[in-house]
């Protein structure tokens, strides 16, 4: 097996997950700067790496190889900050998976599991009372500034209770991070089309563990707030609390990957990845600050004008076809950062 990213976050517990099941495992990772503050990093026992950028078709010649499934997790990540990422965005996420692709079909490998995340879906599903599902528009700056959090049916005004969506939920892609991850996928459909290539795109729900980004710009809530708490100040929560995610801990997320790449061997198949137990940010916040013994959460009122309102995976597709159970129970995960 080949895995691109297999220094990051998420790559690390996929690489892990790997050896356990006995897998021979090569990696590559560019050890971007922006990420990795080093520019050495030591592979577990067993694992061949090596330094590269997946642009880099002739590395990725001599990793293929023999190789008989890739898992490509290697991305920029974060959401974008300004239009001025657009460019890095399309070449590392989406080039490296043109690039990677190219080089799969040389090398004759056939199956791919591809990391994608809930974010492809944007603003998600919600229900109106009367109106039935609704895609909602993205929130305005004056009703978040006027504290009106939940995005309105169109058709009646009335607030919208949130849905859980589904794969085939349609994809609104609106930032440059969620756009590559659109693209990915799509370059992916395309090179199976061409090649008679397997691909599983797992849609990754918020997730967290041991090794999470923190104190960069990459850092998700549960890291913000664990970093925060371990100085002695109060979690920040933005809007009213109320905003849902579901959680995910990084070890069910990487068993989730692993079992797609060793069970999935024909098609193009989305899976969303999360728990099943959606939770509010401001719940979250708390078992945060009870399991570190910190200081009580501040609902601040405070907004991200990118940000959205719920977005909530029904994961059940990835239970019933390739039989994953999450195994790390929410008040464990959140014992566990505290230890970090
Ligand atoms: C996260 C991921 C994104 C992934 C998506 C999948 C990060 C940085 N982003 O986006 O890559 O594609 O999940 O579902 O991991 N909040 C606070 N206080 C803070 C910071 C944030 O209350 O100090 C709130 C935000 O307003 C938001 C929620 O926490 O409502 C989650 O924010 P964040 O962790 O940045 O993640 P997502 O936007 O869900």
């Amino acid at each position: 097996m080949l895995l691109t990213g297999g220094a990051g976050f998420i790559g690390q517990h996929v690489l892990r997950e790997l050896a356990a099941r006995g897998h021979e495992v090569r990696a590559v990772d560019s050890l971007r700067t922006d990420v990795h503050a080093s520019s050495a990093w030591t592979p577990p026992a067993g694992v061949t790496f090596e330094r590269a950028d997946v642009r880099d078709g002739t590395a990725l010649d001599r990793m293929l190889a023999g190789a008989e499934a890739v898992l490509h997790l290697a991305a920029k990540v974060g959401l974008g900050v300004d239009v001025q990422d657009l460019p890095d965005y399309a070449s590392s996420n989406d080039g490296g998976t043109a690039v990677l692709l190219a080089a799969m079909a040389r090398a004759g490998v056939r199956r791919l599991t591809l990391a994608s995340s809930m974010v492809v879906y944007g603003e998600g599903l919600g229900h109106c009372a009367e109106h039935g599902a609704i895609t909602p528009a993205p929130r305005t700056q004056a009703a978040l500034s006027a504290g009106r959090f939940e995005p309105p049916c169109p058709h009646c005004g009335e607030p919208l209770a949130p849905a859980l969506v589904s794969e085939d939920t349609p994809l609104d892609p609106r930032n440059a991070y969620a756009s590559s991850k659109v693209a990915q996928e799509f370059y992916a459909a395309n090179w199976a089309r061409l090649t008679g290539g397997a691909v599983a795109a797992l849609r990754y729900h918020n997730v967290y563990g041991p090794g999470m980004p923190r104190d960069t710009p990459y850092a998700g809530v549960a890291a913000i707030f664990t970093s925060a708490l371990k100085r002695g100040e109060a979690p920040q929560v933005f809007e009213d609390g109320r905003q849902r995610r579901d959680f995910v801990h990084v070890r069910d997320v990487a068993a989730a990957t692993v079992t797609a790449c060793e069970q999935h061997g024909d098609g193009v198949r989305a899976y969303n990845v999360g728990s099943g137990t959606p939770r509010t940010v401001g719940d979250m916040a708390r078992a945060l600050a009870r399991a570190l013994n910190g200081r009580e959460p501040v609902v601040t009122g405070g907004y991200r004008l990118g940000d959205v309102r719920h977005i909530t995976a029904d994961s059940s597709r990835l239970r019933a076809e390739l039989d994953w159970r999450p195994q790390v129970e929410f008040a464990d995960g959140m014992a566990e950062l505290a230890r970090m």
